[in-house]
C-alpha cells in the first residue's frame, strides 16, 4: 500500500483540497503541519492519481508531493479519518464499523460506507448539504441528488420523506456505492450514471435538487439549465465562500432563482435557491 502525500500553502488549501477531491473523491487524510497542509490518500499502486494530475490540482499552492510504502495499518487510519458526525440534532452519519448512537432519541442513524465514493457526511459541503436540506420547511415530493457520490444526501432524503428520490454521479463506482449504501439504510433510491457535463446540456430536474459539485459544474448547470420545470428549491454547494456570489448570481440571471439562505463552514458554502 502506498501513501501519496500532497503538501500545500495554508493560505491556498481549500482551493487545492476541492481540485484534490476530483481526483480522490473518497477523501483525503489531512494533516496540519502550520504554515502548510498535508492530503493523503491510500491505494495500491496503479489504484492513485498520477504525479502530475496531482501536480496540476494542486497548482501554485503544491509544496512537494512524497510517496511512502507503509505497513499494514493503512487501514486503521483510513478508518481513523472518517469518524460519525451529527449534524442539526438530528442525524447521524457514521461509517459501518461505528457505533449507533448510545441514546439515539430522535436521531436518525445513517451508515455510509467510505470507500469508493466521495460523502461520508464528514465534508463540510456534505454537512451544509445535510443542513440546507434539514431547514427545509416542507420536506417530502420527488428529489433529484446530482452527483450522488457515496448517496448520503439522497438516502437521508429518502429518510426524511422526499419521494421517489433519484441521483446521478458519473463515476460508476460512485453509483454503485450509493446503491450499496441505499440498501444498507433500507431506502429506495433510483440511481443513474450519467455526466452533468457531456450530456445534452440541460440537468435532470424535480421540485427539489440538490447539486454538491465543483463551482465550474454549478456554473455549466446554471448556463444549460434543467430538463423540464426548474426546480422549486435548489441546494448547491461544492462551493468555496468566495466563489458563493457569482454562482448565486449566475442562477439569478439564467434561471430566475433566488438566494434564500446561505450556509458556511471553514472556506465552504452552500446556497438554498428558490424562484
Ligand atoms: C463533492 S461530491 C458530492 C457527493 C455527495 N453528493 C455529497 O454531498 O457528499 C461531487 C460528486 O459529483 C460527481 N461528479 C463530478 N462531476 C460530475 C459530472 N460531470 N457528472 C456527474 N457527476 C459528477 C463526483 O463523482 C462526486 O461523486
Amino acid at each position: 500500500m502506498i501513501r501519496l502525500a500532497i503538501r500545500v500553502a495554508r493560505a491556498e488549501a481549500e482551493v487545492a483540497l476541492a481540485e484534490l477531491l476530483a481526483l480522490a473523491p473518497a477523501g483525503v487524510e489531512e494533516v496540519d503541519h502550520g504554515e502548510t497542509v498535508e492530503y493523503a490518500v491510500y491505494g495500491a499502486e496503479g489504484e492513485l492519481p498520477t504525479l502530475p494530475a496531482v501536480r496540476a490540482a494542486a497548482g501554485d499552492a503544491l509544496v512537494a508531493v512524497t510517496t511512502t510504502r507503509i505497513a499494514d495499518d493503512w487501514a486503521s487510519r483510513w478508518r481513523d479519518f472518517h469518524v460519525p458526525v451529527t449534524i442539526g440534532g438530528r442525524l447521524h452519519v457514521r461509517p459501518p464499523w461505528a457505533d449507533p448512537p448510545a441514546d439515539p432519541g430522535s436521531l436518525l442513524d445513517i451508515v455510509i460506507e467510505p470507500n469508493q465514493a466521495f460523502g461520508t457526511g464528514a465534508h463540510a459541503t456534505t454537512r451544509l448539504c445535510l443542513e440546507a436540506l434539514l431547514a427545509l420547511d416542507e420536506p417530502g415530493g420527488p428529489l433529484v441528488d446530482l452527483g450522488c457520490g457515496s448517496g448520503v444526501l439522497a438516502i437521508v432524503a429518502a429518510k426524511l420523506g422526499w419521494n421517489p428520490v433519484s441521483g446521478l454521479d458519473h463515476e460508476h463506482t460512485a453509483v454503485e456505492a450509493a446503491r450499496e449504501n441505499a440498501r444498507a439504510n433500507a431506502v429506495t433510491l433510483d440511481l443513474r450514471h450519467g455526466d452533468l457535463l457531456h450530456g445534452d446540456g440541460a440537468a435532470p430536474s424535480a421540485p427539489t435538487v440538490v447539486a454538491n459539485l465543483l463551482r465550474p459544474l454549478l456554473a455549466h448547470i446554471a448556463e444549460n439549465g434543467f430538463a423540464g420545470e426548474p426546480p422549486r428549491t435548489l441546494i448547491v454547494s461544492g462551493l468555496l465562500r468566495t466563489e458563493a456570489d457569482a454562482i448565486a448570481g449566475a442562477f439569478a440571471r439564467e434561471q430566475g432563482l433566488r438566494e434564500q439562505a446561505r450556509r458556511e463552514h471553514g472556506d465552504w458554502a452552500a446556497l438554498t435557491l428558490v424562484p
